[in-house]
């Protein structure tokens, strides 16, 4: 799981839940596949809508060009985000996400490989509203500030418990990594991380940080299927 802070600005955030303020939502059971509709409980913004598209589009944006992102889902295609909203009782009972997904107004489709989560909401707005992961160490259950993410494997247990008071608004979309192996990615974003934080500090070698970003790009070529 990781955590992606700041993803967008309090602007950002703030010019999102204007337009959002202004779209129609949609009954979430609509686009919920199979098993899952039967404990979606949400709102979900009409993602035919011009303005919705627009939103999608401008996160699509900041998701392709962020380093963090890029590094730990090593995305090869993005699912256009959705926009939804729980009110308070609504919530999301247990699902795992469809594996295979096809992409809006094409024939192409993505296989979810990573799923994530943009809080558009600040925490203070609402109650409840945990989104909980199982782990192999338990749950992990979330709520992240305003304009944070959260990065998980698509092939996890999740669910969104109950929003007890407020509104809980977030943006969620789906991954199709260049590297398919859950572990392999894992590690691949560990050694991203380590070759990041030594180029931020002011004495290391050149020369061995050549060489680590040599061994990263190695093993990217050889684990990765485009
Ligand atoms: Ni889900």
């Amino acid at each position: 799981m990781i955590v992606i802070e700041n993803l967008l600005s309090v602007d950002e955030v703030a010019q999102f839940r204007a337009n959002l303020a202004e779209v129609p939502f949609n009954d979430g059971k609509e686009t919920a596949m199979g098993m899952a509709a039967s404990v979606k409980n949400n709102g979900q913004a009409d993602a035919q809508h011009p303005r919705v598209m627009q939103l999608a589009n401008v996160l699509l944006g900041k998701l392709g060009n962020h380093p963090k992102v890029v590094a730990g889902a090593l995305p090869q295609r993005i699912f256009p985000p959705c926009f939804n909203r729980y009110s308070e009782t609504q919530t999301y009972g247990y699902h795992v996400d469809a594996a295979i997904m096809r992409l809006p107004n094409s024939a192409d489709v993505l296989r979810s490989d990573m799923s994530m989560t943009v809080f558009l909401s600040h925490l203070d707005e609402y109650e409840g509203g945990e989104l909980v992961i199982q782990t192999g160490f338990g749950e992990q259950r979330i709520r992240c500030e305003a304009g944070s993410a959260i990065l998980y494997p698509s092939s996890s247990l999740h669910k969104v418990t109950p929003v007890t008071k407020g509104e809980r608004i977030a943006a969620i979309t789906w991954m199709q990594s260049m590297v398919s192996d859950q572990q392999i990615r894992e590690t691949l974003f560990q050694l991203d991380q380590s070759i990041q934080s030594l180029i931020n500090e002011s004495n290391a070698n050149r020369e061995q940080l050549d060489n680590l970003h040599h061994v990263y790009h190695n093993l990217i070529r050889k684990f990765s299927v485009v």
